[in-house]
């Protein structure tokens, strides 16, 4: 295929059945592969929606600059776009997020702004708080605004909801994803469930972020919130993308459970992903280990394992931060 645009490489990403690592035979499990995105990612979804709507609504204008608080994907997905259509682009992102990915934003010609992970939800420090900062000091500038527009969870109930409908051709049964802004889980899960209203969506959370506690109890909960490794998932707030209604159950993980079940995934199954992709397929285990029936799970690989080179893929790493190998 030519294509006339780079942009129009976004989406329509492969569904592949796991071989190996799923044991349960009344089971099947498929992963769709967010990395064959441009970028990198399954953010080249929203970020083209968000984009192409500014645009048209005068939002964004020919020399603008866009800025993103991002856990590194969206900010890839912005610094593409923007490298491509001719904006500048400013990303703010929490100190954890890997040198890969705060290499590759900065290779697309994007400013950076590192801020402290222990900054709270209510810091000026905050990546969040200092991207609108960025953004209200910088003229023509717009921001993403991922965590609370609405047309992030738009772009997977336009895309990958039916992609994923098409490709598994209505026979799935079950939706596993975790989530940072919800928009993967709560347009694609919004998507397959008018398809099929007894498709259920499973959220796997990482444990120190809130939303776990918030779905199972309402309570929000937010002191040690997001110390942990796993790079894009869990929250330290509630974000407006995030629809709960639509969630049918939610599942805690630990770093050492995504981070050992990416590691497999890439030895077992030939599949290099990042580890919420781990994290996901952990999800979708855990699942088929409680299902007595036939049952098709679909779950979500986000990003790629090249992002995490420097940290869970490196053996000296997971060995100084106390992972077993
Ligand atoms: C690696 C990774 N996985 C999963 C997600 C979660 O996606 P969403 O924000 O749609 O919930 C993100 C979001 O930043 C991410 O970067």
């Amino acid at each position: 295929m030519i294509a006339s645009s780079y942009l129009d490489n976004i989406g329509n990403t492969p569904l592949v059945k796991l071989q190996k690592i799923n044991p349960y035979r009344n089971v099947d499990i498929y992963v769709k592969l967010e990395f064959f995105n441009p970028s990198g990612s399954v953010k080249d979804r929203i970020v083209r929606h968000i984009i192409e709507d500014a645009e048209a609504n005068g939002l964004l204008e020919p020399g603008g600059t866009i800025v993103e608080n991002t856990s590194g994907n969206t900010g890839a997905a912005v610094a593409m776009m923007a490298a491509i259509k001719g904006y500048k682009s400013i990303l703010t992102m929490p100190d954890k997020v890997s040198l890969e990915k705060q290499n590759a934003l900065k290779a697309f010609g994007a400013k950076i702004v590192v801020t402290p992970t222990s900054a709270l939800p209510d810091s000026p420090d905050h990546y969040v708080n200092t991207a609108i900062r960025i953004a209200g000091e910088t003229p023509n500038s717009f921001r993403v605004d991922q965590y609370d527009n609405k047309l992030n969870p738009e772009a997977h109930y336009l895309t990958t909801g039916p992609e994923i409908w098409e490709q598994i051709k209505g026979r799935i049964t079950h939706f596993v994803a975790a989530g940072s802004t919800g928009g993967t889980i709560s347009g694609t899960g919004k998507y397959l469930k008018q398809q099929n209203p007894d498709i259920k969506i499973i959220m796997p959370d990482p444990v120190g972020s809130i939303y776990y506690d918030y779905f199972k109890t309402g309570d929000i909960i937010i002191e040690g919130a997001c110390t942990y490794h796993v790079e894009g998932v869990g929250e330290d707030h509630i974000a407006k993308a995030m629809d709960f209604s639509i969630v049918d159950d939610m599942y805690r993980f630990t770093d050492q459970d995504a981070f050992s079940m990416a590691r497999r995934l890439a030895n077992e199954e030939g599949i290099f992903g990042g580890g919420t992709g781990g994290a996901n397929v952990w999800g979708a285990l855990k699942l088929a280990a409680t299902l007595k029936q036939p049952a098709v799970i679909v779950t979500i690989i986000p990003d790629s394992g090249v992002k995490y080179l420097s940290k869970f893929y490196n053996d000296q790493w997971m060995v100084e931060n106390n992972f077993t190998l």
